[in-house]
C-alpha cells in the first residue's frame, strides 16, 4: 500500500511562474521519480484553500527523501494521514548556507533562483550516476554565469562552482559580492584575483576562492573552490582542459534585453552562441557528465537546440518529463529547458 504526501510550495513560486508553479513543480517530481523510482499519482489537490502538490510512494526511503528535500519550489512536506489530516515531515535539503546567498542581489538580468535550482536538479539526475549530487561534491561550470546565479546555488549544495562571464561589470558585481558575504559570515577563505593570461595573451581576468564554513574545515582540507572568469566562453576549454565539470548548467541569452555578446559587441544570435559554445563546453564535460540549458523557445525551436546537441555527441533527454518545463516568464520569452548526458 502507498502513502500519499502533499507538498506545499513557497507562496512565492506562484509570484514567479504564475500559474505555471505546480506544473513545474510536478514535471520536476516526474524527473526525480526516474532517478529514483517509486513516486506515483503526482497531480494536485486543493486542501482548506491551499493548493498543494500530490504524489504517492510505497515507501518514502531516506534517498527518496534526500532527493525531494531539494526540490526548488518546496515549501512543506506532508504525508497524508486521513483526507483532511497532514503530518508535516521533516526535510533534509542539501542546503549548507542561509538563503541570503541567494537572494541578497538582486539586479536586472538575474535568472530567477527557483527557477535555477530546477534547472541544476534536473540536470544533475540526467548524470550517468542520477544520485551523485547526494554522494559526492560536483564541480558545476556556468559558461555564461552573469552574476553567478549558478554559483551560488552550487554552493548552497556544497558543491565546487566555476563560472564564466564576458562582461567585467558581472565580474566586478559578483567578486564585490561574494567576498562581502564571505567575511560577513565570517567564512574562513582564500582569494586571489588577477589577470587571465594565455600564452602572453590577455584572455580577461580571474577570481579563484577557496572555503569552508568552519575554520576546521579549512584547514582538514574539507574546503569548496569557487572560480570566476571574465572571458568569452568560447575559451572554456582552452582554460580548463577537457573533462573538468561533471555538470554544466547555464541560462542562455534570451536574444531580447540581454544580448549574446562575443567579443565585447552584439554579434551572435543565441543560435549562433549556442552552435558555437556547445562543442567547447561539451569537451570540458567529463564522460557521464551532463548539461543542461535554458533558453527562450522564441527565438530558437527546441528542435534545433537538440540538433546541436547531437552533433555535439551528447545524448539529449527527450519525452515527459522533459518536455514540460516551458513557461512564460514575459510577452518576449517562453522560458524551456534541456537536458543532456555525455555518453560515459
Ligand atoms: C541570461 S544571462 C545569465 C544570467 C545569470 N544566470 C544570472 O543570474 O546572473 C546570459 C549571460 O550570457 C553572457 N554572455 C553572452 N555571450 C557571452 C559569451 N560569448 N561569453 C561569455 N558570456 C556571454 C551575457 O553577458 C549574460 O550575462
Amino acid at each position: 500500500m502507498s502513502s500519499e504526501y502533499l507538498i506545499l510550495q513557497l507562496p512565492s513560486a506562484n509570484r514567479v511562474y504564475a500559474e505555471d508553479a505546480p506544473r513545474l513543480m510536478r514535471a520536476e517530481l516526474a524527473a526525480f521519480s526516474e532517478a529514483v523510482g517509486g513516486i506515483a499519482d503526482i497531480d494536485d489537490v486543493e486542501l482548506g484553500g491551499l493548493r498543494y502538490v500530490r504524489f504517492t510512494t510505497p515507501e518514502l526511503t531516506e534517498q527518496r527523501l534526500a532527493l525531494l528535500s531539494n526540490a526548488s519550489s518546496l515549501y512543506g512536506l506532508f504525508e497524508r494521514v486521513q483526507p483532511d489530516l497532514l503530518r508535516p515531515v521533516r526535510i533534509r535539503p542539501l542546503d549548507k548556507f542561509d538563503s541570503d546567498l541567494l537572494t541578497i542581489q538582486k539586479y536586472s538580468g538575474k535568472t530567477n533562483e527557483q527557477f535555477t535550482r530546477l534547472l541544476l536538479n534536473v540536470t544533475c539526475l540526467a548524470m550517468a550516476e542520477p544520485l551523485a549530487m547526494l554522494r559526492r561534491p560536483l564541480h558545476v561550470l556556468d559558461p555564461l554565469c552573469g552574476r553567478g546565479t549558478t554559483l551560488n546555488q552550487a554552493m548552497m549544495y556544497g558543491f565546487d562552482a566555476t563560472g564564466v562571464e564576458l562582461l567585467e561589470r558581472d565580474f566586478e558585481a559578483y567578486e564585490r559580492f561574494i567576498k562581502t558575504w564571505l567575511r560577513t559570515k565570517r567564512f574562513k577563505h582564500t582569494a586571489e584575483s588577477g589577470q587571465l593570461r594565455r600564452q602572453k595573451h590577455k584572455l580577461g581576468r580571474r577570481l579563484d576562492i577557496t572555503y569552508a564554513p568552519t575554520k576546521e574545515e579549512f584547514k582538514a582540507g574539507r574546503s569548496r573552490t569557487l572560480s570566476f572568469r571574465a572571458t568569452d566562453t568560447l575559451h572554456v576549454d582552452e582554460i580548463f582542459g577537457r573533462h573538468a565539470f561533471d555538470v554544466i548548467v547555464t541560462d542562455a541569452p534570451y536574444g531580447v534585453q540581454h544580448g549574446s555578446r562575443q567579443s565585447g559587441e552584439l554579434q551572435r544570435s543565441p543560435r549562433d552562441l549556442l552552435a558555437a559554445a556547445v562543442p567547447v563546453w561539451t569537451r570540458v564535460l567529463k564522460p557521464g557528465g551532463a548539461l543542461g540549458i535554458s533558453w527562450n523557445d522564441l527565438v530558437l525551436p527546441r528542435a534545433e537546440l537538440l540538433d546541436i546537441l547531437s552533433r555535439a555527441g551528447l545524448k539529449p533527454r527527450e519525452g515527459a518529463p522533459y518536455e514540460q518545463f516551458a513557461h512564460r516568464v514575459d510577452h518576449a520569452i517562453v522560458r524551456d529547458l534541456v537536458v543532456a548526458t555525455k555518453p560515459a
